[in-house]
């Protein structure tokens, strides 16, 4: 069992997919990624889940994110569940979902917590870096489904901080104004903020999201 903690590489992996075989760095190639994990098939939180992230994947297209899902399940199971989610969500499937029926996967990222169940995986959530690293983990239970606009929320923040030297305040959402990371001394501010700002602390500075 690996333990994987944020800026660690994201362990690559082969596996068998709804869509076919994938090397999973390979299949990522240049864009960031989501990784999440589903307790199992025919379970009805992850049949909705499905269906609400293949609503949303043009949302993480926009955002050069590729979803992928697991479960421990094989293909043609997934397959015959795919159709099933198809009906009762109203959508179409659009994201391959990796047969992890020897646990291969889901024992690399940690996605089962025996405490809370011994055989099936939590929800956990990888979002990775275009370079492999982690940078974010999210773990529910298996009774709580996720919320895909809080996944775009912190995508929209790991990938403006990945370029702006801002961090984002609590309930941000996009176009919200941003704090300047403590590492900026204010000699450098006007330079990097032309925007402007407002120093309510010393430790605090507030600026207009940069990107925008
Ligand atoms: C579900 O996906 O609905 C589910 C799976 C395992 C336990 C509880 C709910």
């Amino acid at each position: 069992m690996a333990t994987i903690r944020l800026g660690d590489e994201a362990p690559n992996f082969t596996a068998q997919t709804s869509e076919g075989e994938i090397d999973f760095h390979h299949w990522l190639g240049d864009s960031w990624g989501v990784l999440f994990s589903h307790p199992a098939d025919y379970t009805p939180v992850c049949t909705t889940e499905l269906g609400m992230a293949s609503k949303y994947k043009q949302k993480f297209d926009q955002r050069n994110v590729k979803m992928i899902a697991l479960s421990v399940d094989g293909v043609e199971s997934h397959k015959g569940w795919i159709k099933d989610i198809n009906e009762t969500q109203h959508t179409t499937v659009n994201l391959p979902i990796i047969a992890d029926e020897d646990k291969k996967v889901a024992l690399l990222y940690d996605m089962i917590h025996p405490n809370a169940d011994d055989k099936l995986t939590v929800r956990s959530v990888f979002v990775i870096g275009p370079d492999k690293k982690v940078k974010l983990i999210i773990v529910y239970p298996a009774s709580t489904g996720r919320n895909f606009d809080e996944l775009l929320r912190v995508i929209d923040s790991l990938q403006l901080t990945a370029y702006h030297k801002v961090a984002t305040p609590a309930n941000w959402q996009n176009g919200d104004d941003c704090v300047i990371v403590p590492s900026v001394p204010d000699e450098k501010i006007a330079e990097l903020f032309p925007k402007g700002h407002t120093k309510i602390k010393p430790y605090l500075r507030i600026t207009p999201q940069p990107n925008l």
